[in-house]
């Protein structure tokens, strides 16, 4: 393996601005990024669409080596196929398994480590100490690591520093250097986001913040923002999405209020965004995904080290949220009333499973509790989904097109608001079947033009209509 072509010389922390910015320029700069998944092999490829070599890390051997035969494994993020055969034929990127070869040969080490949660809904954070250990056993002097995992703010100075140093060969500030950048790109549009989003910048100290900030201006062209240090930058990468998971409950409670009130929520969204500080958020079946449901108890694991009851709004929102399965089975339970049946020996399509529109992605995607509650109360679920057909998600063998899985049911549930979805044709499902029933957790059916056509409709938050 080629060494780094820095050993021997200045290493990454050790070089004024100028310096550096001439080896990022002249490519002489080496990367690696531990953890090559749906955020890291993006950010490895961007680092090596700059020209910077970059190996990308990883545990799970079969990804290392789809990789390496020149397979792109995220087909749902649109742009980055061209950049990974680009960088591949110019041999500025590749992936290993073999973190000890890796580390030791690249200048800046990021870390793109999963961090998700228990069962128990607390923050899992082994990823990040396992190879925090092989850092410290494996790190040249003087190399940077910056961090772009989700964490809670103080994990790295009250833990992953220490972690490091327990090999008792570096220590932060002195011999490594050490700062945040937590990522916030969406999935589906991480290309955009990489080049249009602000990033935060953390250090361990300012010296590091100003090699960090450096490096990343040579390979991001966004705006950076510089933090006071890594424990704030983490900070606000949680307020933001917490902020989300706290407005979508706010609004998930509405919706449930307005079916009351026989109120559209669409109509008072609609209108309500005029004002201008109101910011849009719209109801749904729950909240899914990598990120905020993970940072919200991210942030409660934090609280709780001082009170188990600070952050009331954030337990509530989570509680709310995690509720809104229920709801839309409430809503099916009560549709398939209407046409005398009950869940109870129904056939049930779901239109839908990943957490968000247009990803493959079903990280903790509310369709799981509706499958699992439907199943608990003797439906037989169907499920056809763009992203996953002819495959078996949640023990189900899920349809491979959506006009022949439209046969023989009894409801339907629109879970995700994928584009297909989109032109939906209320007319299109009542030709198929009589009477059927159709839940919209998405907005994105018509009400009258759904009533018009003989469906037995229901749209979460929609009121009658
Ligand atoms: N996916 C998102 O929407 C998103 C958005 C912003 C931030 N984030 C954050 O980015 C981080 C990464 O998330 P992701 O969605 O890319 O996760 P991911 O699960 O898609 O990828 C993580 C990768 O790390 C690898 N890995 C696990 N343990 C390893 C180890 N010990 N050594 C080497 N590789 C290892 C896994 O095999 C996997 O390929 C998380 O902290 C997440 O919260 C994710």
């Amino acid at each position: 393996m080629q060494k780094t072509y820095l050993q021997g010389t200045k290493k990454i922390t050790q070089l004024d601005l100028a310096s550096l910015n001439k080896l990022l320029t002249s490519n002489q700069i080496r990367a690696c990024v531990i953890g090559i998944g749906r955020i890291g092999l993006p950010t490895a490829l961007t680092i090596a669409n700059a020209k910077v070599p970059t190996v990308g890390v990883d545990i799970n051997a079969e990804l290392v080596n789809k990789i390496n035969s020149g397979i792109f494994p995220l087909k749902d993020e649109p742009g980055y196929d061209k950049i990974f055969t680009d960088v591949m034929n110019q041999k500025l990127f590749h992936a290993t398994t073999k973190i000890e070869e890796a580390v030791p040969n690249s200048d800046l080490i990021l870390l793109s480590l999963p961090t998700p949660m228990d069962k128990d809904n607390i923050p899992d954070y082994s990823a990040l100490r396992i190879v925090g250990k092989q850092l410290g056993r494996f790190m040249e002097p003087h190399s940077l690591v910056v961090v772009e995992s989700t964490i809670e703010p103080g994990f790295i100075e009250n833990e992953l520093v220490q972690i490091i140093e327990s090999e008792n060969r570096l220590v932060a500030g002195k011999t490594f250097g050490i700062g945040v950048c937590p990522e916030n790109a969406n999935p589906g549009e991480i290309l955009h986001d990489f080049t249009k989003l602000p990033r935060l910048v953390g250090g361990f100290d300012e010296d590091t913040t100003d090699i960090i900030m450096e490096t990343y201006r040579h390979i991001f062209p966004v705006e950076l923002i510089r933090m006071p240090n890594c424990k704030t930058a983490n900070a606000v990468k949680l307020t933001t999405n917490v902020f989300r998971d706290i407005n979508i409950a706010f609004i998930n409670e509405l919706a449930i209020l307005f079916e009351k009130l026989d109120i559209d929520i669409l109509k008072v969204l609609e209108a309500a965004d005029k004002k201008y500080n109101f910011q849009i958020h719209y109801p749904g079946p729950g909240v899914g995904g990598p990120c905020l449901p993970v940072n919200s108890y991210q942030l409660l694991n934090s609280a709780r080290k001082f009170d188990s009851g600070l952050l009331k709004i954030v337990q509530a929102s989570r509680q709310i949220n995690e509720g809104m399965p229920s709801h839309v089975i409430d809503l099916l339970s009560n549709a398939l009333n209407d046409a005398n049946k009950t869940i109870k020996n129904s056939t049930i399509l779901l239109l839908g499973i990943s957490y968000k529109a247009d990803v493959k992605d079903i990280q903790l995607s509310p369709a799981e509790q509706i499958v699992k509650k439907l199943k608990e109360l003797g439906a037989k679920v169907r499920i056809y989904d763009p992203y996953f057909k002819s495959t078996k998600i949640y023990d189900i063998n899920t349809e491979n097109d959506l006009p022949s899985s439209i046969s023989d049911i009894d409801g339907v549930i629109i879970v995700t608001p994928h584009k297909e979805f989109s032109d939906l044709e209320p007319t299109f499902l009542s030709s198929k079947i009589k009477n059927l029933t159709v839940i919209d957790t998405r907005g994105i059916m018509d009400k009258r033009a759904a009533k018009k056509a003989g469906l037995i409709f229901r749209g979460l938050g929609r009121g009658k209509i």
